[in-house]
């Protein structure tokens, strides 16, 4: 048996920083979206050892999180089945988009299925917290508010179908430095999660855009002022909804369906990765 698992990207509609907490993560109050763009996890049982080969950019070795959700889930299972794990990437890393984050769900999700563990989704849930503070999102995915350091979830309305621009520059952030450096900025617009819940119910792709706000994009565009260029240009291309995804530096923007690679072709965008998507709704939530 082989088992095929996809590892879809998140953005993030809006991001509160409430404050931060004596274990020194940040409080959060997040609206989270699946994309559609996705990496794939494929699992092949084995006996004894886990083996992780890579196609495309990403460490090969212990500390990419698919290894450690598979040794995570042998330790919690005392399961001692091995499985030789491929992890083709399309989502770029250290990109705020929780590519990493996503591989770590996928595989807790297709190792449960392919040892036979029969985990139940609350528990899986657990063990994603502790591989870092978006897994637990990726297991789910869909359209949803994230509280706690993120961990904690509660399912939104479906947005509506959007396409999504993803424009990526040539460099990765580091999460820790860019919530340690929140308490150096004063944010003008403040996210509202009610808001954009209310958005979201009312299916206004427009509402939806202009309630947009993150309050990690002031910290990460303080450091790297090029950022704000590439959102110059995606508003001089007539994109609407431009904002930072996550701790960055992705910078993307909400389209009509269909309408995101014209838009990437009316961009005149050097050092970046740009990649045309569309928001997604997972069929199978955990
Ligand atoms: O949980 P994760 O390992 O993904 O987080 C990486 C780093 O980001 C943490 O070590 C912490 O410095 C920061 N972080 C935070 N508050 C959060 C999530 C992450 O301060 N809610």
């Amino acid at each position: 048996m082989q088992i095929n698992v996809k590892a879809h990207a998140k953005i993030n509609l809006t991001l509160k920083v409430l404050g931060k907490r004596a274990d020194g993560y940040h409080e959060l109050e997040t609206v989270m979206q699946t994309l559609a763009l996705h990496d794939v996890v494929t699992l092949t049982p084995r006996v004894g050892e886990i083996t992780l080969g890579v196609k495309g950019e990403a460490p090969a070795g212990k500390d990419n999180l698919v290894y450690r959700a598979a040794e995570l889930l042998q330790q919690y299972t005392g399961c001692r089945q091995g499985a030789a794990i491929v992890l083709e990437k399309n989502i770029p890393m250290a990109a705020g988009l929780a590519g990493g984050s996503a591989d770590g769900a996928a595989t807790l999700w297709g190792l449960n299925k392919l040892w036979n563990l029969g985990l139940k989704p609350q528990e899986l849930l657990i063990l994603a917290a502790q591989l870092g503070s978006d897994v637990p999102f990726c297991l789910q995915g869909g359209t949803v508010l994230a509280r706690g350091r993120g961990e904690k979830l509660t399912p939104l309305p479906d947005a509506p179908r959007m396409g999504v621009l993803l424009v990526k520059p040539n460099f990765g952030v580091s999460t820790a430095a860019v919530y340690q450096g929140f308490a150096s900025v004063k944010p003008t617009k403040r996210p509202d999660a009610g808001a954009m819940e209310q958005a979201l119910f009312r299916q206004d792709p427009v509402a939806v855009a202009a309630e947009l706000a993150n309050d990690l994009e002031y910290v990460t565009l303080a450091m790297f002022p090029q950022l704000q260029r590439i959102k110059d240009q995606l508003h001089r291309a007539g994109a609407t909804g431009v904002l930072m995804s996550g701790s960055g530096p992705t910078i993307f923007c909400l389209t009509p369906v269909g309408e995101s690679k014209q838009l990437a072709e009316n961009l005149n965008i050097s050092d970046a990765q740009v990649i045309a998507t569309t928001t997604f709704q997972p069929q199978i939530n955990c």
